[in-house]
């Protein structure tokens, strides 16, 4: 049962009690920000904070066989699929409070909400966490709801290692995670009717329009890109500048290539993360890796914002004597949400009083790969900065109560 009211507060009680034992949970001391890697220690905790919120709520909770996380509210007799909902536990490095684990909480307060109002639901309902929505660790982002829906298959996956060299099969069963389950799950997807992800805006559209909340009307395409820049290391002060074969160079080119072509083209794209090696201050790289990161409103021009980077990449690399190498390492097609189960979020929460814009974004969600496979929608509680993927990200308490109360309206209509 969730603790009594006690002292006024905007965040419904169990919200807070959630949140706040979450919060602890994969943070950085240092910076603030969250680091919960996929099948890490962090990662770990989350899974067993998700059981033990599952189980104080007397919901049957379920590994799948891709490591994806489930808590059900079983109706017995009914062989109605479930309505879903729930996010994501884990982190980009140094992520903020919000992503991900504001949809989980919301769901476990959710249906607090719901049980405190008497509410009995005709078909079960479920709450999810998806693993390695942010490809923070193995590199390809939404990987568990990729599995789950075939978008990416078993031995590609198994194939993923991290930054360290790990495997994806040896993380996994350090995790106690039978590798050799993974792949397309059809049992289970049909058992799910529909997905709801409640998820933090990472944007400042809310904040723009005044909303508290928002619905998604569908996912910019967007995919990541590794470059490779190989040259040659030499000594800094005796290499003349015109005989280094520098891969730095064309790396920093890139990165200015990059923006250039995402303001000619209104897309995004993004550096965000490189390697040097061997790493001396004093000596030439022989190698720079760069993973790019590039979004836009639709495929077409995802697809020439690229070419246009990498053709500045390869030329540059040319010109300084380095052998560039690029490899998609992941893509997400756009995704248009279901309009009949947008317009049925919007009905719901009219009806509350509540006025909740649509809006697209530039973010990748499990939602989105779910997508292709089932009935998908996303509520958006308002970001007052729009800063998100940092320390820095940030909703206030009255609004996650606002996300709590659509949610709970949300699930009793759809599994009511
Ligand atoms: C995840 O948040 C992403 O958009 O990459
Ligand atoms: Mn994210
Ligand atoms: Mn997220």
């Amino acid at each position: 049962m969730p603790p009594s009211p006690g002292p006024p507060s905007p965040a419904p009680p169990g919200f807070a009690a959630l949140w706040e034992s979450l919060l602890p949970i994969g943070q950085d001391p240092g910076t603030g920000g969250y680091r919960r890697f996929s099948w890490t220690p962090a990662d770990l905790d989350c899974r067993a904070w998700f059981e033990a919120a599952a189980r104080h709520r007397q919901l049957r909770t379920e590994p799948d066989r891709n490591g994806n996380l489930w808590a059900w509210w079983d109706v017995p007799g009914s062989s109605a699929p479930a309505v879903a909902t729930g996010s994501h536990l884990d982190s980009v490095p140094d992520g903020g409070a919000y992503d991900g684990p504001l949809g989980v909480v919301s769901a476990f307060a959710a249906i607090d909400e719901l049980r405190t109002a008497g509410f009995a639901p005709a078909r079960p309902i479920a709450v999810a966490a998806f693993t390695e929505e942010e490809g923070g660790r193995f590199g390809v982002a939404c990987l568990g709801s990729r599995l789950l829906t075939g978008a990416i298959d078993p031995e590609t996956a198994r194939g993923l290692r991290d930054g360290d060299g790990t495997a994806l099969p040896d993380a996994m069963r350090a995790g106690g995670q039978d590798p050799g389950l993974i792949g397309r799950d059809e049992d289970l997807i049909a058992r799910l009717g529909c997905y709801v992800e409640l998820h933090i805006e990472q944007g400042r559209a809310l904040t723009d329009l005044g909303a508290a909340l928002g619905i998604a009307e569908g996912i910019w395409p967007h995919g990541r890109w590794r470059l490779d820049f190989a040259g040659q290391a030499d000594h800094a002060g005796t290499a003349a500048l015109a005989d280094r074969r520098d891969p730095m160079i064309p790396y920093a080119a890139t990165v200015l290539a990059a923006r250039t072509a995402a303001v000619e083209r209104g897309a995004r794209a993004t550096i965000g993360k490189v390697t040097a090696e061997p790493g001396a201050a004093n000596a030439v790289c022989s190698a720079v890796r760069a993973w790019l990161d590039v979004r836009a409103a639709d495929g077409r021009t995802l697809e020439d914002t690229v070419d246009q980077i990498l053709a500045a990449a390869g030329q540059e690399s040319d010109a300084n004597r380095v052998v560039m190498t690029s490899r998609q390492e992941s893509f997400s097609p756009e995704v248009e949400f279901d309009a009949m189960l947008a317009d049925r979020l919007a009905a719901v929460l009219a009806a509350r009083g509540i006025d909740a814009p649509s809006l697209p974004t530039g973010a990748g969600h499990d939602a989105g790969v779910l997508a292709a496979r089932l009935p998908t929608a996303m509520l958006f509680v308002r970001n007052p900065t729009g800063i998100s993927h940092s320390p820095a990200e940030h909703a206030e308490d009255g609004d996650c109560a606002s996300g709590v109360i659509a949610l709970a309206a949300v699930l009793r209509d759809l599994a009511g």
